[in-house]
């Protein structure tokens, strides 16, 4: 039997972990999530989730690939016996990986094809002179109906969701070091400075300082019980947890590599690009006196026209774009990389094999949603009150239900079968000793406890209510 491969170092796996971390998550979701719900409000309540959930979890999740250096369903097994129902927790993720994929992917695609558009100098044409958002035809709704038209062509969705696609598996394809890693390395800091580019760029606008006050100064009236289900379920996807993408790129380091350090690092970085992205995006927002509460279509109905509109505006939205693809290309490949790691270790294909089989597998399932902007528009289920296409359904299933239930089960499996002892005991092997927040601020035996309340107390039953709250039973 083949080697199991391995990062060739720590900043390897560092930059790898970042790379799933941050992506549409950061870039797509978190700035229009942050908007439609009181900016400062939203970002507070994402910060304690991130610190208090997200970071404990994270390095249980590493954890559990590090010690048994396999995928979530052999994890699982390895740990608690083949015949153990624990095996269906890493199940879950290998489904959670088709079902965050499948919408994934055509919003990857979006990103490609935007980037081919704003190279091309179309973004241009969205732009009104003299445009003013209280009257009726802004460029922000030119930009929509673009981009309503372009979606109703199911060969264009389908034609840059392939292409998409087929840059991941390409990538999937060269293997950890030379696929995964590699393209981490390279594009991770590529990524960081268009971001500060952007960043730089909207700080320099007039009245950049309102996109500014409205992501830092908090309205606290807007945070309700809602506030807390949606901040919770977007650090699980933001930290790329729940579905062992972590344990699968955990299960490639080696047995005394630092897992607790890398976590602070790989959180630390998503949670920074997260903020500066909503810096970039809400200083040309506001500085063009536009709404941030735009929705989903934020990036490409109000971007476009707002940063063709800027001196040297036609580079800015380039960048802008290109920045969204790589951040998603670099998660994607962690996405597909669990159930390509299912079938290597499972049922022994070869990784040529399995990406083959995955990939085609994954890509059929994202066709629905790919149909969802046109021949599958009508194809809709009531949930929540809303009519919800495929593409819907998918993104809902997966950061409100796949993933926070993933990572409750996570929580409970270090929490009470494997318990705290063991679990940091393991923790700290690799490690230069500090748990959580490091020894300079407590000493070991109080960041144990708090590390075993946290994973213990608040995750399952904040997760529970928030179960409880999502299906209207409280
Ligand atoms: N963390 C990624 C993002 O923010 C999404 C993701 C979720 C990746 C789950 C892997 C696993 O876009």
């Amino acid at each position: 039997m083949s080697k199991r491969e391995q990062w060739s170092s720590k900043t390897g796996f560092i930059l790898a972990a970042a790379g799933s971390a941050v992506g549409l998550g950061n870039i797509w979701k978190f700035p229009y999530i942050a908007g439609e719900n009181g900016g400062a409000a939203f970002l507070f309540i994402y910060l304690i989730c991130i610190l208090a959930i997200g970071l404990p979890i994270l390095n249980i999740e590493i954890l559990l690939g590090r010690e048994t250096q396999k995928n979530p369903v052999g994890a699982f097994k390895a740990i608690h016996g083949g015949d153990s129902n624990w095996r269906y927790v890493g199940a879950l993720g290998v489904f959670a990986s088709f079902t965050i994929l499948s919408f994934y992917s055509i919003v990857g695609g979006w990103s490609v094809a935007y980037t081919l558009e704003a190279l091309m100098g179309t973004f241009d044409s969205f732009v009104i002179k003299n445009f003013s958002p209280e009257y009726g035809m802004s460029s922000p709704k030119v930009a929509g109906e673009f981009f309503d038209l372009k979606n109703s062509n199911p060969s264009w969705v389908l034609g840059y969701h392939t292409l998409f696609f087929l840059s991941i598996i390409g990538i999937i394809l060269s293997g950890v070091k030379g696929g995964l890693e590699k393209a981490s390395k390279f594009l991770m800091p590529i990524l960081l400075f268009i971001l500060f580019a952007l960043v730089i760029n909207g700080l320099m606008l007039p009245d950049s300082d309102k996109g500014i006050e409205f992501l830092f100064s908090p309205d606290w009236s807007k945070i309700n019980a809602s506030t807390f289900l949606l901040a919770l379920g977007h650090a699980f996807f933001t930290l790329s947890l729940g579905m062992g993408a972590m344990m699968t790129y955990g299960s490639y380091l080696s047995h005394n590599d630092d897992i607790v350090n890398a976590s602070y690092m790989v959180a630390f970085l998503d949670t920074v690009i997260a903020i500066l992205a909503g810096v970039a995006i809400f200083t040309v927002v506001f500085s063009s006196g536009y709404d941030p509460t735009a929705g989903p279509g934020l990036v490409f109905h109000v971007l476009p026209p707002l940063l063709a509109q800027l001196p040297g505006g036609y580079i800015f939205a380039f960048l802008f774009f290109l920045l969204l693809t790589i951040a998603a290309i670099t998660s994607g490949i962690s996405i597909l990389e669990v159930s390509v790691a299912y079938l290597v270790d499972e049922l022994k294909f070869s990784r040529k094999k399995a990406t083959i089989i995955m990939g085609i597998l994954v890509y059929l399932a994202a066709i629905p949603c790919a149909l969802s902007f046109n021949l599958l528009q009508d194809a809709t289920i009531p949930i929540q009150g809303k009519a919800f296409t495929f593409f819907d359904v998918a993104d809902f299933l997966a950061s409100n239900i796949l993933l926070p239930l993933g990572g409750f089960f996570l929580a409970i499996f270090a929490g009470y079968v494997w318990g705290i002892d063991s679990t940091v005991k393991a923790l700290l092997k690799g490690d230069s000793g500090s748990l959580y927040f490091g020894n300079s601020i407590l000493n070991s035996s109080t960041s144990k406890t708090i590390f075993g309340l946290l994973i213990k107390y608040l995750s399952p039953v904040l997760i529970f209510l928030v179960f409880l709250y999502q299906f209207g039973w409280i």
